[in-house]
């Protein structure tokens, strides 16, 4: 692009995050399915890997701007214990897409201060997956910026059934008493242990399901349905969802008036 359209475009750019900054309330935890990359490759005639790998190109436009925002925490659903289910081809090729992407992205996550974590049974990803991305782990621990949590053959029914596993064995053990068992003790057995929950769901494609993602942790976060296909949405559409987002009250099962006079 022209250097002078770009820096146009930067501007413009910086301005939409400083007023969605000045304007308060960005989320501190934003989580996402990225869903339509199958449904934006058939519109084009294109296999259905096309889609994925233009929604890589989103994943790396998302996680720029969700960085300059200062948004502390994103979850992209990237694959799910389900998807294992797909064709062996597309299986396949996701994971190889997968695994080039943390070796092309790694360094620059490195420089952007951004935090690679995964959550998921990472054990039953092909090995040569699980190295790329304990490196991308390894590499970017002591970065202080944006978190970038991948859900990776995670979902959300795993998630429960292994912490049910594990507290009934702390039980066995003596190590826990079951009328001592809370919430706080339920999601210190979770895989996203001292992560806050998502203050915002977004999920692309209008589809208006969970499909199994992060079950215990979306309890009280707002969801965002967008129409646009994940290839497509870029900065622009993540912007418009924050703005809806800081338009609604969030009241954690009060009411308003109760809002109001707490603050
Ligand atoms: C859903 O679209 C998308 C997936 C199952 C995979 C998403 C993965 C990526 C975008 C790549 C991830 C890469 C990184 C670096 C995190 P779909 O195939 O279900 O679309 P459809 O509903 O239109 O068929």
């Amino acid at each position: 692009m022209h250097t002078y359209r770009l820096k146009q475009r930067q501007g413009e750019d910086n301005k939409i995050q400083e007023t969605l900054k000045r304007n308060g309330n960005i989320p501190i935890h934003i989580a996402a399915i990225m869903d339509g990359n199958g449904r934006w490759a058939k519109k084009r005639g294109l296999p259905r890997i096309a889609g994925h790998k233009e929604g890589v190109e989103s994943v790396r436009d998302i996680v720029e701007a969700c960085g300059q925002l200062g948004i502390k925490y994103l979850t992209l659903y990237a694959f799910s214990t389900e998807n294992w289910k797909r064709p062996k081809y597309e299986v396949s090729m996701l994971m190889r897409l997968l695994m080039r992407a943390l070796r092309d992205e790694t360094e620059k996550l490195l420089k952007k201060n951004v935090r690679v974590q995964a959550i998921g049974d990472i054990g039953t990803l092909p090995n040569q997956v699980q190295e790329e991305l304990f490196y991308a782990i390894e590499k970017t621990k002591s970065n202080t910026g944006l978190v970038l949590i991948l859900a990776l053959s995670y979902s959300g029914r795993w998630e429960i059934t292994n912490a049910i596993k594990l507290i009934s064995s702390a039980v066995k053990h003596g190590e826990l008493e079951p009328e001592n068992i809370s919430d706080r003790t339920v999601e210190q057995y979770l895989s996203t242990k001292g992560i806050p929950d998502p203050d915002l769901l977004i999920r692309t494609s209008g589809e208006f399901r969970i499909s199994n993602f992060l079950l215990w942790q979306l309890a009280y976060s707002e969801i965002h349905i967008s129409e646009i296909l994940w290839p497509d949405f870029r900065r622009k559409q993540l912007y418009e969802v924050i703005a809806d987002f800081q338009k609604r009250e969030r009241r954690f099962g009060l009411v308003s008036e109760q809002l109001t006079s707490s603050k």
